[in-house]
């Protein structure tokens, strides 16, 4: 072993390991920067780190690298190869352009590198002492640099730099998250526990986690966080609390992240005292202009303000025939002086519209009030767009209003945290969708606009030159993901994470493959064993299609409880009422008309040659075919397969594809982290449990609407199943579930009373052994207990269990309609099955029924 390197590596490693955080707190260590794994990915670069300046953001990049050191300690040195000892022989130097000339004027540093770009070159030749060098066009650009060389290994292993370099950019300005935290520390939409910012009215006292909230960010290029709800914003503006944000914003800052806030257009009046909010009142604009100085008085790089008005009940500039533009050039004249944005959401719409009219259409209402105001928007105001019309469902077409903006800045809005697919329960990987909307040809004026270039700032009007490289005429674009991360693992459900990184990823490069990020993901996350690569990015792929296939395909959108909890089934509850997210189904055929010819002419938003493939059947996907039209059950798709037949294949398909992500993630056992291997299981577990909940209640439903039965005979037909209603009942009470097609039959029988209800049936069937499924409802404000007994006698642990998830909806209901499986059970005609439930507190023990499975399952 080389002495020179053994006797200066071997005392350095050990002191970074003992400056390597040990404590069970959340860390982003626990999520992708898991340095522990990553000592397998070989990052190798000298141990000499050093930066040239003294900024906070520097030694934080400094840091980090020195952190990923930390882990190469575990490693045996003498058994490195001469080359590995040699690259980690020698210097890392990191700086600025101007810091790099100046400390080593030989080296030509690219010039024109932007605020955000880095650069990372190495002389590594064999023999010589490596010098690895990391410029940044900005501090910023050092720290992504440092995080493009941590990461690099991951996405090429073994790959050494280029020879000129490796270089980076990113390909949108503003890249933020946004969470939705409320001010006593629970969170809008989030799904990951409470809020690592704010706890009763404060800013928690503790922002280590926060920290590494940052931390998690900048590795993927994020700048900006928006902290705090865009609904109740008000109570965010006062003194006090202002303060106390200040302090978040100085525990992101070494991390090149800076914070905003959503804001309530009424301040000026509830908060400032005023009596009127009216955007162009010269009282109201004086009130904006003294806030914001305040806030910058206490965070000098704040990034500015995040808008919902005139939406879901917040209000807006329309209380004062205002239009956005007023309120938002109001909020952006006062940020201006300070180099502040205002994004202004266009999710505006009427929630009250009238159902029985035709042409009402709640996904016309982006368009139609942000279209007309294109161009008078101020120069640091973006709209920010949903990327669908109507509200991040399982399948959307993009936002028209892409395409119908071509003077105004613009940023796609997307979530992270998964309200309508799945809450983190279910394993929904996004990236592929958010993917399919960026390459999305918008078609402005008959050019090639992908939505990545549009919200690139990089296509203006008329303007060709702007997508051959020139500087975009529209300098802020950018990507937001609505993240509603908390203290529970930053979302609750470790691979939910891969959503947050995939977000990160593509804001940099949308040119990227979701399948290349799954995998860099997991590398980095979970294992760089190959066969455990390749099976979870096969999951993590395949999870989207599956989740679309059994909760609302063909452009249904998903069939959830739209009124309610936005997570089971219900798939009345968008239908006769005001919130727009019709699909029309009744006993003839399903589906909305959005054409200009018959419908609502939400089609006609759409620039012409992409109207022109939604107007007809003959040419829309099919995968959007009900979101653009009503159709007969009986309507071919364009493989022949009628649309009600579709409906049951998909529902059956995506539920057996969820059980075999849980059966994939099983052959992963003794190849992973234990406990990260029994967590996971039991989620996947759950959710094939829950996929079959929803297949059954679409598939149910549609029959009975439809009057048309499956070909295949599976709808509504479940020979294999002994309902609770038909069991012999001791305590127990039948009820009807609402809706109906939440519950086998639409019935189940809950237990009203304090001791312990039992259900028993006699099995007519075959001899054999079974798995058998009893499909129960965990519901909220009580652990009821449960068991399972064949002819009076106890069987194995898995036949007593305990109803202790947290589900929504506190009655019987497709939200908490939870499955329980006891394997390998012998049964003989003449037996006798016995349920017994105990309930607790509100928590009934509700019960729908039992299912006999084969045991090969
Ligand atoms: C959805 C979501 C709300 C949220 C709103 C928004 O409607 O359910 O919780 O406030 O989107 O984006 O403003």
């Amino acid at each position: 072993m080389n002495a020179r390197w053994s006797s200066r590596l071997v005392p350095f490693l050990a002191l970074l390991i003992s400056s390597v955080p040990s404590s069970t707190a959340q860390t982003a260590d626990q999520a992708w920067l898991n340095y522990s794994l990553r000592g397998r990915l070989h990052s190798l670069f000298p141990i000499a780190v050093r930066a040239l300046g003294g900024s906070a953001v520097e030694r934080t990049a400094v840091a980090e690298l020195n952190r990923e050191l930390g882990s190469l300690a575990g490693q045996d040195a003498s058994k490195m190869t001469a080359r590995a000892r040699e690259a980690l022989s020698g210097q890392t130097l990191l700086g600025t352009v101007e810091e790099i000339q100046k400390a080593l004027p030989d080296i030509s540093v690219p010039k024109n590198l932007g605020p955000e770009d880095y650069w990372i070159w190495s002389n590594f030749q064999h023999g010589e002492k490596q010098l690895l060098v990391i410029a940044g066009g900005s501090l910023k650009g050092v720290l992504y640099g440092a995080f493009e060389l941590l990461r690099t290994p991951a996405i090429a292993p073994y790959t050494a730099l280029p020879k000129e370099g490796l270089r980076g950019s990113p390909a949108m300005p503003l890249r933020w998250t946004d969470e939705w935290d409320n001010i006593d520390g629970s969170i809008e939409r989030g799904y990951g526990g409470r809020s690592i910012f704010f706890d009763a009215g404060h800013v928690r006292t503790d922002l280590a986690p926060v920290t590494e909230y940052a931390r998690l960010l900048a590795s993927i290029g994020i700048n900006g966080c928006n902290l705090n709800n865009v609904n109740n914003a008000s109570v965010f503006f006062t003194p006090e609390m202002l303060k106390e944000i200040a302090r978040i914003a100085d525990a992101m800052r070494p991390y090149g992240v800076g914070v905003s806030l959503s804001a309530d257009i009424a301040s000026p009046k509830t908060l400032g005292g005023l009596s009127t909010f009216d955007p162009l009142d010269p009282a109201v604009q004086k009130w904006w202009a003294e806030k914001v100085n305040e806030i910058y008085a206490l965070i000098p790089d704040f990034g500015g303000f995040t808008v919902k008005a005139d939406s879901e009940g917040q209000p807006g500039p329309a209380s004062y025939g205002r239009s956005p533009a007023d309120a938002a050039n109001t909020l952006a004249a006062a940020l201006a002086p300070h180099n502040g944005v205002v994004l202004y959401r266009a999710f505006v719409y009427n929630h009250h519209l009238d159902w029985r009219d035709p042409k009402a259409d709640r996904a016309r209402a982006a368009y139609d009030i942000f279209h007309p105001l294109d161009g008078k928007f101020a120069s640091n105001v973006i709209v920010q767009i949903k990327e669908g019309p109507i509200d991040f469902q399982a399948r959307e077409p993009v936002s028209p209003l892409f395409g119908g903006l071509t003077q105004t800045q613009q940023a796609m809005e997307l979530q992270i945290t998964q309200e309508y697919l799945g809450q983190q329960r279910h394993l929904v990987y996004i990236a592929p969708m958010w993917k399919e909307v960026l390459d999305f040809d918008m078609r402005v004026n008959g050019i090639h606009s992908p939505v990545k270039t549009v919200i690139s700032g990089g296509l203006w009007l008329g303007d060709q030159k702007s997508l051959s490289g020139n500087p975009p005429p529209r300098p802020l674009g950018g990507m937001v993901g609505v993240a509603c991360i908390g203290q529970n693992g930053w979302l609750g459900s470790p691979l939910a994470l891969a959503n947050l990184y995939a977000f990160g990823r593509l804001a940099w490069n949308p040119d990227l493959k979701p399948e290349d990020i799954a995998t860099e993901w997991t590398r980095q996350t979970i294992s760089t064993d190959p066969p455990v690569v390749s099976t979870i990015v096969k999951m993590l792929m395949q999870s989207w299609p599956a989740y679309e296939s059994y909760t609302g395909p063909l452009g249904l959108q998903t069939l959830t409880d739209i009124t309610g909890s936005h997570y089971g089934p219900n798939i009345e509850s968008s239908e006769h009422n005001g919130w727009g997210q019709w699909h029309k189904a009744d006993h003839e055929g399903v589906g909305f008309d959005r054409t200009v010819a018959t419908g609502s002419g939400y089609v006609g938003q759409y620039q012409p040659e992409v109207a022109n493939i939604y107007e007809s059947t003959a040419t829309t996907p099919d995968n959007l075919l009900l979101f653009f039209h009503h159709v007969p059950y009986t309507w071919k798709l364009h493989d022949g397969k009628t649309v009600i037949q579709y409906l049951y294949d998909s529902h059956y398909q995506g539920a057996a594809q969820a059980a075999q992500f849980a059966k994939g993630w099983a052959s992963l056992k003794g190849k992973l982290d234990p406990a990260l291997y029994t967590d996971v299981l039991r989620r996947l577990e759950y959710q094939a449990g829950h996929a079959i909940v929803w297949r059954d209640a679409v598939t149910q439903y549609f029959l009975k609407l439809s009057g048309i039965p499956d070909t295949q005979g599976r709808a509504g037909h479940y020979p294999n199943r002994l309902e609770a209603e038909d069991a012999r009942l001791t305590g127990y009470k039948i009820i009807d579930v609402n809706p109906w097609e939440d519950a086998s039959g639409g019935k189940a029988v809950f237990c009203g009373r304090p001791q312990s209800c039992t259900a028993e049936w006699t099995y007519k069937g075959a001899d054999g052994s079974f798995n058998i499924a009893v499909q129960y409802f965990d519901l909220q404000g009580g652990v009821a207990k449960f068991a399972l007994t064949i002819n009076g006698k106890p069987r194995a642990a898995d036949a007593t269990w305990s109803a202790d998830a947290k589900l929504p909806t506190p009655r019987p209901h497709g939200d908490n309609s939870t499955r329980h499986i006891i394997k390998n059970v012998m049964l003989k005609p003449g037996d006798t099955i016995r349920v017994e439930g105990t309930p607790d507190a509100s928590d009934s023990a509700a019960l729908d029924y039992i299912e006999m499975l084969p045991s090969t399952l």
